[in-house]
């Protein structure tokens, strides 16, 4: 049966191990040939100290594309997915990107009978398929057999920050370097087995992994380190599994099969499971045996990193740019700034990305410390992260920003909260208690959000708040909040929509913002209508509302006409005597009733064909869109209360769409969400050395439903879902679980300050985008959003992640972890550092 994978553990550290004498390696195989041979049954698998599980057992998923069936069914299925996802963001091509199957097989495949269930089924499924092939990418149905026919395989993830450490005793100095060396031996011929497949490579793999199998049992029992096991089985046995389609039969008998493996403590079944044990040992019976293997391993490994040495065919520069360690390429362009004929609706603070995206990278301010974690971020931040001081000064009588020793501290809150953001996150949920923060309000926008106190302190409500402000003059406001931890995005109320669909946030919230929402039609004020969901309240807080100054009172008196103009009614004025400001709250219709009875039709009500939800670069129109009253159409209802929209599927996804992965839309979502609390708790969680208390800002760059950030729930941090503009629009789906995300287009720089993320996660993005645009350059992005040490995953196809490891390498970036199964592979990295000396001037980024 086709088999090839590797796993690798990657770390600069054990290059040496390496050179250890042969002997020793000689005398330790022999050691371990003899202990397997004796103790058969021996149940240790090596402990770690400080690390979690160096082991894993990684299925990585397979693209599921059947290309007859969508040469076939190509027509239909463009129609109808034009049909099911016309949430197409804006003028760009919609793009049914179809990625990654949801059909991918685990441990039971060893059955026989298996791919033959599976590809029976999967032919089934693509009968209705929408087959999303626009941009040629056809991957083919063989991959699903083969997908079905591998096995589970065993592997070590690495682990980094001391392997040999982790491993614990001398004998498993050893037992890593074998690793290493199979685990390199692997790598080196995955490529060859990426395009064969062939028996020979497959087999070898597989013995390998037996090997490993063999011996750490035994190396452990010479270690006697049996207390470590039990933790480690728990950690260790890492698993992602990736079968959806067959969920019920293969999730029943790999579960089965996987407890049975744990609980009966045997080392071989703890490690694979039966059948596909049985199916290994079967295959070693025509291998030369560990012997001849090993030698080749090592042999391998040198000649492996002999070719990581000669990497840099990747040479990379400084960027140097005004805007020095804060570049954002698109919002920078100084040579598209100075060239705007105007700038009087802040178009000098909207995105003009230059033609070519850099390829250098952001060089670090001085003194740059690793991030304060959170919550204690919340209250203060390193200064020489981010050091500026103007906002200190202009608002440090607003209780903002203070400059205290070598922090910044944020007392209280922002502008209008001298008195503590709870009491006024509080008292605007008693002033309208249909608010009901955490429970019917989940997901808000905040315009114009300073240092993102509000949002910030919404955490302690279960709200996640998207703030964003522009990159002006209130300098890097956006930059201080998200080195405390809170969400922000440079963005800027202009001429274009927000890269929001339409209808998806449950509050707007807007405190001294100062935009002019009244001006030109109420423009802007529209555009906070197009987000708001039917229903949703827009929370105003700014000195029309409780000063009364002649400025004031002609702006409110101007805002009333216009929030009766578009049926929004104020429900609420109050005002928050401890905080001195006070709120106005209004609601926007939730049925078309009032709109229709307007004696004048102005604003107007939006064309029939203008989607809401077009939102990449589509210019803002002062006109309104009907509330949906159709019960099976989104917006029609209010979400389920949180917590229980998260896992509820959206009630307007409908049986007869087709969802990304190819199954009917319902099926297809819930299958994302257990697919990837999967490899959440399986593998991400303990399997890649990543010490989660230290991460907090999280971006997905291709979030599909957004099951990586759902399944992310209980921990710590927030995350950014971030979809193409290339791909199915599903980002309301995404807002309707309680979660927030963006339209992007990664051929173009992220509107975000550098540094301003610790975990970026990449499935099947590379692979997407690499027809479109350099690898190099997204990778180079990657950087700039990445902090120090923040951490990159990606799971694509070998030889995208063979490439990236190459790129990753050059920037002297750790491979944590490599690994992978068939074509499909998994790459954990981690940023350093490292700055190039070399500089490039960016010549339009030059005021
Ligand atoms: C393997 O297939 C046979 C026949 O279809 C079935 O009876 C058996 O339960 C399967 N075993 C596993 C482990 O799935
Ligand atoms: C990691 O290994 C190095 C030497 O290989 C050793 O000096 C260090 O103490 C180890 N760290 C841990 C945490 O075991
Ligand atoms: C294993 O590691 C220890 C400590 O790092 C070292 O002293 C010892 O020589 C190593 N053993 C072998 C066989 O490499
Ligand atoms: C799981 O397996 C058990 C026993 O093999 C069977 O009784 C049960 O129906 C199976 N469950 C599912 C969901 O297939
Ligand atoms: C597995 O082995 C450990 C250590 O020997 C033991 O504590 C544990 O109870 C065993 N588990 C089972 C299910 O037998
Ligand atoms: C395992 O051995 C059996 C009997 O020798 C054979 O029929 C089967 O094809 C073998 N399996 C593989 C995967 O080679
Ligand atoms: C066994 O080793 C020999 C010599 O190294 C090699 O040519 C042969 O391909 C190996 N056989 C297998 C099944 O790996
Ligand atoms: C960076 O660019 C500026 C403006 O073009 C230039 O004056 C300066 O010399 C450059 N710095 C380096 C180190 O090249
Ligand atoms: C919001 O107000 C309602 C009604 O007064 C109350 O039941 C609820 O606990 C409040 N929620 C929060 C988060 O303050
Ligand atoms: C509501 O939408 C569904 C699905 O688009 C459609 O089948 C149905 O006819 C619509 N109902 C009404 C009353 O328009
Ligand atoms: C993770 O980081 C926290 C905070 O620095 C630290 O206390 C903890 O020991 C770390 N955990 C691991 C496993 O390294």
């Amino acid at each position: 049966m086709a088999l090839g994978k590797y796993s690798r553990i990657d770390n600069n550290r054990r290059s040496s191990l390496s050179y250890c004498s042969t002997v020793t390696m000689v005398v330790f195989v022999a050691l371990c040939l003899v202990g397997v041979w004796m103790i058969t049954s021996s149940s240790m698998v090596p402990g770690q100290n400080d690390v979690p599980a160096q082991e894993n057992k990684n299925e990585v998923k397979e693209p599921v594309t059947d290309s007859m069936a969508s040469n076939t069914r190509q027509t239909d299925s463009t129609e109808s997915n034009a049909r099911q996802f016309e949430d197409s963001p804006g003028d760009l091509p919609e793009d049914a990107t179809k990625g990654d199957s949801s059909e991918n097989n685990d441990n039971n495949n060893n059955n026989n009978s298996a791919p033959e269930n599976q590809e029976k089924k999967s032919n089934e499924e693509t009968n209705q398929e929408v087959q999303q092939t626009q941009d040629g990418e056809t991957e083919g149905g063989d991959s699903k057999t083969q997908n079905a026919e591998s096995e589970t395989g065993e592997t070590k993830s690495g682990d980094s920050e001391n392997d040999s450490g982790g491993r614990g005793g001398s004998e498993d100095n050893s037992t890593e370097k074998k690793t290493d060396s199979d685990d390199n031996e692997k790598k080196s011929d995955s490529d060859e087995m990426n395009r064969k497949s062939d028996d020979k490579g497959d087999k070898k793999s597989d013995s390998d992994n037996l090997e490993e199998d063999e011996k750490k049992p035994d190396a452990d029992n010479n270690d006697m380190k049996s207390d470590n096991s039990g933790e480690t089985k728990d950690d260790g046995q890492i698993e992602e599994k990736v079968d959806e389609t067959n969920k019920k039969e293969s999730d029943n008998s790999s579960d089965e099969q996987k407890d049975g493996g744990k609980a009966t403590n045997q080392s071989s079944n703890e490690v694979f499971p039966l059948g596909a044990q049985s199916d290994l040992l079967n295959e070693t019976t025509t291998q030369n045996g560990s012997w001849l293997t090993q030698a080749a391993e090592s042999k391998n490994e040198k000649e492996a990193q002999q070719s990581s040495k000669q990497k840099s065919e990747y040479t990379w520069k400084l960027c140097n740019a005004t805007a020095g360690p804060d570049f954002i390429p698109c919002l920078d362009n100084w040579q598209a700034i100075k060239s705007l004929r105007s700038t009087k609706h802040y178009e000098h603070r909207e995105r003009h990305c230059p033609e070519e995206p850099p390829t250098c990278l952001v060089p670090l301010p001085q003194g740059y410390k690793r991030s304060i974690e959170w919550p204690k971020s919340r209250e203060k931040i390193w200064y020489y992260n981010v050091p500026h001081t103007k906002l200190a000064q202009l608002k440090g009588h607003q209780n903002w920003v203070k400059v205290t020793g070598e922090y910044l501290t944020f007392p209280g809150g922002g502008t209008q909260f001298k008195h503590g953001a709870l009491h006024y996150i509080d008292f605007i949920n008693e002033s309208v208690p249909d608010i009901a923060w955490g429970k019917r309000t989940r997901v808000i926008l905040d315009v114009g959000c300073g240092v993102a106190s509000f949002g910030g302190f919404l955490f302690d409500r279960d709200v996640l708040a998207m703030s964003f402000a522009p990159k002006d003059e209130h300098e890097a406001q956006v930059q201080f909040a998200l080195e405390r931890g809170i969400p922000a995005i440079s963005a800027v109320m202009g001429t274009t929509r927000l890269p929001f669909p339409g209808r998806v946030f449950d509050i707007v919230h807007c405190a001294r913002c100062r935009v002019p929402w009244h001006i030109e039609g109420g423009k802007l004020l529209l555009e906070l209508n197009r987000v708001l969901r039917p229903g949703g309240f827009f929370v105003w807080s700014a000195t029309p509302v409780y000063q009364k100054l002649a400025e004031d009172v002609g702006i409110w008196k101007a805002m009333s006409e216009l929030t009766k103009a578009i049926c929004w009614e104020l429900i609420s004025i109050n005002k928050d005597t401890v905080n001195k400001v006070g709120v106005a709250i209004y609601r926007k219709p939730t049925s078309n009733d009032c709109y229709e009875k307007r004696s004048q039709q102005d604003p107007p009500i939006c064309s029939q064909s203008d989607d809401p939800n077009a939102a990449w670069n589509v210019p803002l129109q002062a006109c309104m869109h009907k509330v949906p009253t159709n019960s099976s159409e989104r917006g029609s209802q209010w979400p389920e209360q949180w917590p229980a929209r998260l896992e509820k599927t959206p009630y307007w996804l409908l049986n007869t769409q087709t969802g990304v992965y190819g199954k009917p839309a319902p099926e297809d979502f819930t299958a994302d969400y257990t697919h990837w609390k999967r490899v959440v708790s399986k593998s991400y969680l303990n399997g890649m050395g990543i010490n989660w208390s230290l991460v907090r800002n999280v971006m997905d760059m291709r979030a599909v439903y957004g099951g990586f950030a759902a399944a992310l729930k209980d921990l710590n941090v927030w995350v950014m879902n971030v979809i193409s503009v290339d791909s199915p629009d599903t980002l309301p789906i995404i807002y309707e679980r309680g979660l927030f995300g963006i339209y992007h287009d990664w051929c173009e720089s992220f509107s975000t300050y550098p540094r301003s993320y610790d975990l970026l996660h990449a499935d099947h993005l590379f692979s997407k985008i690499k027809n479109r645009c350099s690898m190099v350059a997204v990778m180079a992005e990657a950087d700039r959003i990445l902090r120090p040490e923040g951490k990159l995953i990606v799971r694509d196809k070998v030889e995208i992640i063979t490439e990236l490891e190459k790129i990753a390498r050059s920037m002297q970036w750790e491979v944590r972890m490599t690994y992978s199964k068939d074509k499909e592979g998994l790459l954990c990295v981690q940023k350093s550092i490292w700055r190039p000396k070399e500089v490039e001037t960016i010549t339009y980024a030059t005021a």
